[in-house]
């Protein structure tokens, strides 16, 4: 990425998006005005959850999604923002998001682009209501289909076709962090003048962290291999110092620390019924966007048997275990589903 001659405290998301538009041979400038739309949408969902304990916005509405998960007020807010802030831009010509059973058509009445968005408007919703950091997530892929309208079969395609991927994470400040596969760039929101900043460029994962992050209640669902891998993280044997355990609980919170300090977050699948093994994150809207991320990071993500890029979708709303973070520590994961336990050497 170009050096800005401006202090980074100025240099703006809308800047870094021109200069790295300059940089494209042959760019049409759709791209860059999506992004720039998508910005203005986390804006908007970033005050609204900051105001959430004053007005209206907090609990359920009442309705389940597709998942099965109680639907809060907060995950239609930033769905509709979402929505509304990318149906005109004539950037795209499809969305899908997680809180919508199908496919998301452009409206008739606007013209229609080469891409397609698909999101996960509001991640961690569990945790709006007691102020606990949440997130937004998305993906950016290239209709591959003829004709204007964009189709299923778009969507589905794996993680290695992403042209962008981002997440918002709604915390003690709003922070952007993105790859369009150039490294992966941070912008932090300044509220007092509504702009997105460069903080964190060319963000990299350290190659190994002392950090896991799994919902250990579920221990007794884990297949076997993951409770001996989990174990092994606490062994304080030979004078290694165990793995910490940090779990918030949003995805993009607990991704974005791991991102920053190094670490692995693990959803294995559920094995409370051996023959039908349930996992329960989002191949589209959560893990191949972060696999992206990670990825220009210089980490990893996996299945714990398979690259989370490479998956070929097969559904809109597909969930697969999700083990994603630091490069070593994702790799002694996949050597310990083969029943080799790789000896915790933390310091
Ligand atoms: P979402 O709020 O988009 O449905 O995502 C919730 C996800 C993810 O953010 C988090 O990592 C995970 O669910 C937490 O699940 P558990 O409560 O089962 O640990
Ligand atoms: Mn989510
Ligand atoms: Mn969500």
């Amino acid at each position: 990425m170009t050096e800005s001659p401006m202090s980074q405290s100025t240099y703006t998301i809308g800047r870094h998006l021109m200069e790295q538009q300059k940089s494209f041979a042959g760019s049409t400038g759709h791209f860059t005005s999506l992004m720039w739309d998508l910005t203005i949408a986390f804006k908007v969902i970033s005050t609204e959850v900051n105001k959430a304990g004053l007005v209206d916005v907090l609990g359920l509405t009442g309705e389940t999604n597709v998942h099965g998960e109680g639907v809060k007020k907060l995950d239609i807010f930033a769905h509709d923002t979402i929505f509304k802030c990318m149906d005109h831009g004539g950037h795209l010509c499809l969305m899908a998001s997680e809180e919508s059973p199908d496919i998301l058509p452009i409206p008739a009445k606007f013209e229609k682009g080469e891409y397609i968005l698909l999101f996960d408007p509001l991640d961690g919703s569990s945790n709006i209501d007691v102020n606990v950091s949440v997130g937004s997530i998305f993906s950016i892929l290239r209709k591959k289909s003829e004709g204007p309208d964009g189709r299923l079969e778009d969507c589905l395609q794996p993680g290695t076709e992403q042209v962008a991927a981002g997440y918002v994470v709604y915390g003690s400040s709003t922070m952007l962090v993105y790859t369009s596969g150039e490294g992966v760039h941070g912008f932090t929101l300044d509220p007092s003048i509504g702009e997105f900043l460069l903080s964190h460029p060319n963000m990299k994962i350290p190659e190994r962290g002392s950090v896991y992050s799994i919902n250990e209640g579920n221990h007794d669902h884990w297949d076997e291999r993951t409770q001996e891998y989990i174990q092994s993280l606490k062994n304080s044997r030979d004078g290694n110092k165990p793995y910490s355990l940090r779990y918030i609980g949003s995805l993009v919170a607990d991704f974005h620390r791991n991102l920053l300090q190094g670490g692995i977050f693990l959803y294995p699948a559920n094995y409370q019924d051996p023959d039908n093994p349930r996992p329960k994150l989002r191949l589209l809207y959560e893990a191949n966007p972060l696999a992206f991320i990670v990825e220009q990071a210089g980490g990893q993500a996996s299945t714990g048997h398979e690259r989370i890029m490479e998956i070929q979708p097969t559904s809109l709303h597909q969930k697969i275990p999700l083990i994603i973070g630091s490069g070593k520590d994702v790799e002694a994961y996949e050597t310990s589903l083969q029943g080799v336990i790789t000896p915790n050497t933390s310091q």
